[in-house]
């Protein structure tokens, strides 16, 4: 049975524009077909089908336990990173406990404890930059952002195994750093083992010391508990399940693995691109800086997070350039039909994130950034959906949501940036997520007095 609407670009020529420049594949795909279509890309194994209407959005993702299922062997690709018992690898009622499991501490009204962490790491991060000198605005927070990780997630605060860590996870990530070494992730061909000076032998060398400090991390947490501890590998390490079984050495090495990758990458992408716009456009800065200073002097982590005028900025930053263009896959169980077109028993189905968040009934003038438009209207789960849909819907999206705010709100009270250009950034693949191409370069041109901190100091473990 033929797929829906495939795109009538010859197959080699469909991947390297996928790797190479995946904005403007998208943006051709959906000229030729908004609603639906095939792309025949890498990083799945088959061709793929997009959907960008928010009906047929909703159809796929209210029925991904059965109809469309959410199964774990479609995220094969990550498997070199994550291992085979992260819960990006499970599907079907074990992929339902590991959630259980992993939801609690990701809970909301748990973020309030990291507040402080969170205010602290981006001003020592940010106090030790010179004024007047450029700098890259997405290399600054994507220091901010794995710090937050490293010890609001892994619990690692100073140390010797935080420094080999810190250094090792980021030399990682650094492999996927442009499009053209994108591609060792999305081609497993490319997989190739051939010593140091090979990137995939890098990788796996860098892999294999990253794995011996956290199996080491978690052997001595096991041997000294400590009840006060409320990071998040303390949280993953004491739960049980409904079976009344806790996690194993190696699914909470892939646990914190996936924390990291998923929660790294994007979180700090995303701040840089908000730090991009609210400069990009002073008068949005100007409006943010009236709103922060309506909070006086000691302003709680839970009144910033509630701030409307930064809430719509960051939901408008995460529509214009959603850091994932796409939801994870999901895998048809049962002959369906959508938008018309049959669709046979496994044909795999991703969500277009960009493309629905660029669909101009739904928002008018879409390549214009106007936080205002979230004030405007309501946009349904299948509308807007930065954070994906059903039952894979981001674990992480309190923590990601409340660090861009907290970063955002500490780095703009704080200091008076500039953008080092006037020229408009495109955006750019890094690995699986949508970057800004030149970085956000920016320049420190003063620091605002601050009477007293934002956030009171406090530390990560209960009193
Ligand atoms: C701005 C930042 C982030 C964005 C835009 C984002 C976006 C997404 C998206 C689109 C998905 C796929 C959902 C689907 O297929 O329906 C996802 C899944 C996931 N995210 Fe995030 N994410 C962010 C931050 C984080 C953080 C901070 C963490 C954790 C520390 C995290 C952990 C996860 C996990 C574990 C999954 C897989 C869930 C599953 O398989 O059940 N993410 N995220």
């Amino acid at each position: 049975m033929p797929l829906p609407n495939p795109l009538p670009i010859p197959s080699l020529i469909q991947k390297l524009q996928w790797i190479v420049d995946p904005v403007q594949y998208l943006k051709k795909a959906a000229k030729k077909y908004p609603d639906i279509f095939t792309a025949d890309i890498v990083g799945y194994g088959c061709p793929v089908v997009f959907v960008n209407h928010p009906q047929v959005i909703r159809e796929v993702f209210i029925n991904d336990r059965k109809k469309f299922a959410a199964l774990g062997e479609a995220n094969n690709v990550f498997e070199p990173l994550i291992g085979n018992t992260s819960t990006i690898m499970l599907d079907g009622d074990r992929h339902k406990q590991r959630r259980q499991l992993l939801m609690p501490p990701f809970h909301g009204e748990r973020m309030r404890a990291y507040g402080s962490l969170i205010y602290n790491i981006t001003e020592k991060v940010f106090s030790q930059l010179p004024l007047n000198k450029s700098f890259s605005a997405r290399n600054v927070v994507q220091e901010i952002s794995l710090l937050v990780i490293l010890e609001a997630v892994f619990g690692l605060h100073e140390g010797k195994r935080y420094c080999a860590l810190k250094q090792l996870l980021a030399l990682m990530m650094d492999v996927f750093k442009s499009p053209l070494t994108s591609s060792f992730l999305l081609v497993p061909f490319l997989q190739k083992d051939l010593g140091l000076w090979s990137p995939w032998g890098r990788f796996l060398h860098q892999r294999q010391r990253i794995d011996q400090l956290l199996y080491a991390e978690i052997r001595e947490r096991r041997e000294q508990s400590d009840p006060n501890r409320i990071d998040i590998l303390s949280l993953l390490m004491s739960a049980k399940d409904e079976t009344g079984n806790s996690m194993t050495d190696q699914e909470l090495r892939d646990e914190l693995i996936t924390l990291l990758l998923a929660g790294y990458e994007t979180t700090s992408t995303a701040i840089a691109w908000a730090l991009y716009w609210i400069h990009y456009k002073p008068e949005i800065r100007e409006k943010l800086l009236q709103e922060l200073h309506t909070l006086g002097d000691y302003p709680d982590p839970m009144n910033i997070v509630r701030l409307p005028y930064l809430t719509n900025v960051i939901n408008e930053t995460l529509r214009i350039y959603p850091v994932l263009m796409a939801t994870l896959p999901r895998v048809v169980q049962e002959p369906v039909e959508l938008l018309g077109h049959p669709i046979e028993p496994g044909t795999v189905i991703v969500g277009g994130i960009y493309l629905t968040h660029r669909r101009e009934s739904l928002y008018p003038n879409p390549e214009e950034f106007q936080p205002e438009r979230f004030l405007d209207r309501q946009f349904s789960p299948y509308e807007y959906m930065p954070f994906g849909a059903g039952v894979r819907r981001c674990i992480g999206e309190a923590l990601a949501v409340f660090e861009m705010k907290l970063v955002l709100a500490t780095i703009l009270s704080g200091y008076q940036l500039e953008l080092e250009s006037s020229q408009p950034e495109k955006a750019q693949r890094r690995g699986v997520t949508l970057a800004p191409a030149n970085a956000v370069k920016m320049v420190i041109k003063g620091r605002r007095v601050r009477q007293k901190s934002l956030i009171p100091m406090a530390t990560t473990t209960a009193p």
